[in-house]
């Protein structure tokens, strides 16, 4: 029996993919077909792929030509998959020419002649629903977002609001955007969702009228800091069948996703404490430092170490207590020690006290080890008392990473989907929860 096998990642399945499917099947007996996993098109920058893995592999299914599907999710399992399945032939599309020849060492090559024409680019381009963002505030990270959603399908980031019009149009200006504006009402008009990166303190107060307004949001951490304005929003949010989204970047990443879908599998066995820490230190005059607009260790830096607790334990947490060190009314610095029914976890958070941002998450058979900065999840390790059998994990982490979300985010809105498994709404809160425990002094004490 002759064995064939071919790979593509088959979004949007077209004829192109069924003319090349056809070919592969009539050069042998058998005929494997390795559909890309999601994760794997994420991590090598395919951020536009519009069916997920399930998808695809139906509609490679329902072509009828293939006798066997499996997924591929690494780069070098080509020659993997070839030598465990005693594959005679490689086929790939004309398009290809060249580039598998590396793989003759194992098997024939077969450049199959690509169908002119059509493409999955072309077709998610035709199909493509242009969403006109606006982003509401014009500071540090404001800036970063509008590169990161060039890269992404879907998106055109086309105005700014700022109440002041100086900084508004300078931002403007930088930026190449088509219009700036200092009035909520007339900013909100214009868009269809906002990208709020805004003063902590203004959040609510935004995400709750955009959605009034009708708009979707994407929400900068701190996203709210109550619990009962998190579930006030998110149920307006629901009723208005909008998105609501907290941008926390980390939870959106290739490698933290990764990472979470590994530890929950097992790979370190039951987990029993996780650490994670986050210190950046900022001068004076800074908005981090000023007690009337929120700053802090704890708004700042609680977010992704809380998302990273709760994403790895869950929420239900025993009890939650602080210890800060406290400079003008401000935490520059926070330890929380959060306690499970059976596990524990701490953070460590620094705006003014330097420490490593790591973050180890220990279990009964291991632990894994994220180096700082953790939040940029591009590389950890597995280890085990047998040393043998460590692992070690890379990923990308392309740009400033605010494109895993922005993508999340974009493909939330396009197929409707108001909840998202990388950070659950009802995760959202339980952040919220803690962080609004803590600024009301819950089991608080001044070191
Ligand atoms: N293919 C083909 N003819 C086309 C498009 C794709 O023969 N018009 C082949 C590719 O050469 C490959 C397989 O179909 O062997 C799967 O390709 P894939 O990358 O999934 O499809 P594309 O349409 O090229 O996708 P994209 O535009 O996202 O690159």
């Amino acid at each position: 029996m002759k064995k064939v096998i071919t790979y593509g990642t088959y979004d949007l399945l077209h004829q192109g993919h069924i003319n090349l499917l056809r070919r592969a099947k009539e050069l042998g007996d058998y005929l494997i077909v390795g559909v890309t996993s999601d994760s794997f098109d994420r991590g090598r920058g395919k951020l536009n792929v519009r069916n997920n893995v399930l998808e695809r592999v139906e509609a490679v299914k329902a072509t009828g030509y293939v006798d066997e599907v499996i997924i591929e999710d690494y780069v070098g399992q080509k020659i993997d998959d070839i030598q465990r399945y005693d594959v005679d032939i490689f086929a790939i599309g004309s398009d290809w020419e060249g580039k598998f020849d590396y793989l003759k060492e194992y098997c024939q090559v077969v450049y199959l002649p690509r169908t002119e024409g059509i493409s999955s680019t072309m077709l998610r381009e035709e199909t493509q629903v242009l969403y006109r963002v606006g982003i509401i505030g014009s500071g540090r990270i404001a800036k970063r977002f509008v590169p990161e959603a060039k890269v992404v399908n879907g998106i055109d980031v086309v105005t700014v609001l700022n109440p002041d019009k100086q900084e508004a149009k300078a931002f403007k200006q930088e930026m190449g955007l088509e219009s700036c504006y200092s009035d909520f009402d007339t900013f909100i008009l214009n868009v269809d969702a906002v990208y709020i990166a805004s003063p902590h303190l203004t959040h609510y107060d935004y995400c709750k009228r955009a959605l009034l307004a009708g708009k979707h949001v994407l929400c900068e951490i701190p996203f709210v800091l109550s619990a009962t304005q998190a579930r006030e929003l998110y149920e307006l949010a629901d009723s208005k069948g909008l998105v609501l989204l907290e941008a926390s970047k980390t939870a959106h990443c290739p490698g933290f996703t990764h990472l979470v879908t590994l530890v929950k599998s097992g790979v370190i066995g039951d987990v029993v404490d996780v650490k994670a820490s986050l210190s950046k230190m900022v001068a004076p005059p800074t908005r981090e430092l000023d007690a009337t607009q929120a700053g802090g260790s704890m708004t700042e830096h609680a977010s992704l170490t809380l998302m990273a607790l709760i994403k790895l334990l869950g929420r239900e947490i025993v009890d939650a207590n602080f210890h800060s060190r406290m400079e003008n009314g401000v935490d520059v610095f926070t330890m929380g020690a959060i306690n499970y029914p059976h596990a524990t976890a701490s953070i460590t958070l620094g705006i003014g006290v330097k420490t490593e941002g790591n973050l180890v998450i220990s279990g009964t058979k291991g632990y894994v080890y994220v180096p700082a900065p953790w939040w940029l999840t591009d590389y950890f390790e597995i280890r085990y008392e047998d040393q043998t059998k460590n692992k070690k994990y890379f990923y990308s982490y392309d740009g400033e990473g605010l494109r895993y979300e922005i993508q999340e985010f974009i493909s939330m809105i396009v197929s409707k989907r108001l909840s998202s498994y990388r950070l659950r709404r009802r995760e959202s809160i339980a952040i919220a929860q803690i962080i609004e425990d803590y600024r009301e002094g819950k089991n608080v004490t001044i070191i």
